[in-house]
Formats: C-alpha cells, sequence, structure tokens
C-alpha cells in the first residue's frame, strides 16, 4: 500500500473504490484485482458483503452510492485513484420501481462522476472512472429490424426501452461529458479532469453465482437449473436471441480497458461479444451437458418485449483494435471449458 502526500499536507491511503462489490461483476473483480496485485480495495455495497471477498478488501463499507455523507467520506478518508463503479438495479427489478432505479443507476453515477472529479482536482491525478454499461442502452424497434441488423455497432440503435437501459445510456453520456467538458465556461476548469472508459456487456453468464434482477437471466437460470437437477420454464421464446459472455472474460475485459494505454482509446464506450445463442440453442448444449434436464419454454410477454429489443449481437472491432480484445471462451468453449466443468464441480459439493 503506498502513501503519498496531500496538497493539504495529510496522508491518505491511495485506494482503487469498487461500488456495487457484492453483486455478480463485483465478486469476480476482486479476486481478480487481488489475484494481480491490487491490495488497495475499497468496496462498497448495499448489503454486507461475504466475508470471503471481505477479506481480500483493505477496507469495507456499507452503505448506499446516493449517501452523499458516505461517498464525501470516502473523499476525505482515501486518495481514491481509480473508480468501478458497477452498483445499479438491472432491467428487470428497474421496471418494478422505475424511479429508484433511476435514483440509484443516475444519481449515484452521477454522485460518484463529482466525487471523481473533486478527487483529480484535489490530488492533481486524474481519477480514472470505469463503468460496465450494457446491451440494455438498445432499442430495437422490432423483430424485422432485429434481425436485419445482426451485429450492430455502438452509435446505432440507441432508443432503449427500459429504464435501466435509458440509465445506462444517459450515465455513458455523463461519463463522456465529466471527461471532456465538466464545467467548460468555468474559469479555474482543469481540462479532461477524468478518465472515463465503458464497456458495454452483453448478458454474463458465471458458473459461480447466480444472477438476480436482469432480464438475460435466462441464459445463467437454465444451466443452473438444470446442473442442480431443477426443471427450468425459460421465460422467452427458443428462437429469442442476444449476445452473451462468460464472467472471466467480462472481468478480464474490465480490466483489460482499464489499463489500455489511453493514447490508442478512440472512444468512451466500447461494445463486447463473444457468442450468441439462441435461447433453443442454449437449452440443447444445456441438455447434452446435463441429460436430465427439464427446460420448457414459457415465454413472458413483458419480458420478452425487453429481451427483443436488444440486438441479435454487437460488432466489437473497436475494443478488439483498440485495446486488443479477445475472449477466450466461444460458444463451445465457454460450455466444455467453463461452465459445464465449473457448475458441476459447485454442485457437487454442495
Ligand atoms: N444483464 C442485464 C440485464 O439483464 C443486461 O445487460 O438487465
Amino acid at each position: 500500500m503506498t502513501q503519498k502526500p496531500t496538497p493539504i499536507g495529510g496522508r491518505r491511503n491511495s485506494a482503487v473504490l469498487i461500488t456495487g462489490a457484492g453483486g455478480e461483476v463485483g465478486h469476480g473483480l476482486i479476486r481478480a484485482l487481488r489475484e494481480r496485485g491490487r491490495e488497495d480495495i475499497v468496496a462498497l455495497d448495499i448489503r454486507k458483503l461475504d466475508r470471503g471477498i471481505r477479506d481480500l478488501c483493505m477496507e469495507t463499507f456499507v452503505g448506499d452510492i446516493c449517501d452523499h455523507a458516505l461517498t464525501g467520506r470516502l473523499l476525505a478518508t482515501f486518495e481514491i485513484t481509480e473508480i468501478f463503479h458497477l452498483a445499479a438495479l438491472l432491467s428487470t427489478r428497474a421496471e418494478f420501481t422505475p424511479e429508484t432505479a433511476h435514483d440509484v443507476n443516475v444519481g449515484g453515477t452521477l454522485s460518484l462522476l463529482q466525487l471523481a472529479a473533486e478527487q483529480s482536482r484535489s490530488h492533481g491525478n486524474r481519477v480514472r472512472f470505469v463503468l460496465p454499461s450494457s446491451i440494455a442502452a438498445y432499442g430495437m424497434p422490432d423483430l424485422e429490424t432485429k434481425r436485419r441488423a445482426g451485429r450492430v455497432t455502438e452509435d446505432e440503435y440507441l432508443q432503449p426501452t427500459t429504464m435501466y437501459g435509458c440509465n445506462k445510456l444517459y450515465c455513458e453520456h455523463l461519463g463522456r461529458y465529466y471527461a471532456r467538458h465538466y464545467r467548460q465556461l468555468a474559469q479555474d476548469r482543469i481540462d479532461d479532469i477524468l478518465d472515463f472508459r465503458c464497456v458495454r456487456y452483453p448478458g454474463l453468464i458465471s458458473a459461480d453465482t447466480v444472477p438476480s434482477g436482469g432480464t438475460s437471466d435466462f441464459g445463467p437460470e437454465m444451466i443452473h437449473a438444470a446442473a442442480q437437477g431443477e426443471p427450468y420454464a425459460c421465460f422467452v421464446r427458443p428462437d429469442t436471441r442476444i449476445p452473451f459472455m462468460t464472467m472471466p472474460d467480462a472481468i478480464d475485459a474490465l480490466i483489460a480497458l482499464a489499463h489500455a494505454d489511453e493514447s490508442k482509446l478512440t472512444r468512451h464506450v466500447y461494445n463486447l461479444g463473444a457468442f450468441n445463442p439462441s435461447a433453443g440453442e442454449f437449452a440443447e448444449i444445456v441438455t447434452e451437458a446435463f441429460p436430465g434436464a427439464e427446460i420448457t419454454f414459457e415465454p413472458d410477454k413483458q419480458r420478452q418485449a425487453i429481451v427483443d429489443s436488444w440486438p441479435e449481437d454487437v460488432d466489437d472491432s473497436a475494443a478488439r483494435r483498440d485495446w486488443g480484445y479477445a475472449p477466450r471462451h466461444d460458444l463451445e468453449t465457454a460450455f466444455s471449458e467453463y461452465l459445464v466443468p465449473r457448475i458441476r464441480a459447485r454442485y457437487a459439493d454442495a
């Protein structure tokens, strides 16, 4: 752990701040950062973190990212050099309480962007702010357009239909605003005060955790149910197709983007893709791996409409070109090398 003097002569520990640390991405990210030697992790979550995660952190906080007193305390206590802002209410959950989702997803991001800008100003180094966005930022107008469009670029079809998607798209813009134009008319403004980097994740599948509150959850739910010998009623039609990636690839990508050479970055927001089976193809692979699996399709009209508004696939050539994004897992190896053996072992031990 390094200690640097602050401009006012006090000493604060430098830290990487991870919000939403108790979520699926948070778990994987904290472990991966520790494996890479980071000992200065400060984690924040609305719920108390598991012991296993707490032990990997320098300090943990339980609280709301919208709580200005708490974020102010973080600012006073640590010299935050990097923020991975993961806290969010996902797309299904957000539709039950859209205004709360807006408070958390947008209000929380705004407050942290301001915190980051103040940190940059106080220690004179630009804070790096890394935000996962999502395919929910897209809004395909109808199924025919979705099929015709295929792999969509970062700048097309940005008319999200969910509160979560609207929030993520707006937060992408907020990040770009803070990075490039914050207080653009103020006399004492500092150019490029923040280093803002963002990925648009597809649906994520982890062997270790099961998601909650998302609408891409049908993929991970299906395989985790099958591995436990439980029947699963999939809430979308078998022909439903969206992109997915494995959690280890998602974590590696976040860290790779965070540490990419800034001079090579041509944009703030990057698509990530890996594979995109239909729900029916997903079920076939799962049934092959777990022969007793009982998977049925009982589409839920509203959740189906949300998934139908997400693209069939994404064009991630900018990420591949600018910072060498190259997921380890394609559809075949995601199942054969990662999901099936690891999920099997997980439930065998349970
Ligand atoms: N996994 C997210 C959700 O389902 C979308 O990226 O809300």
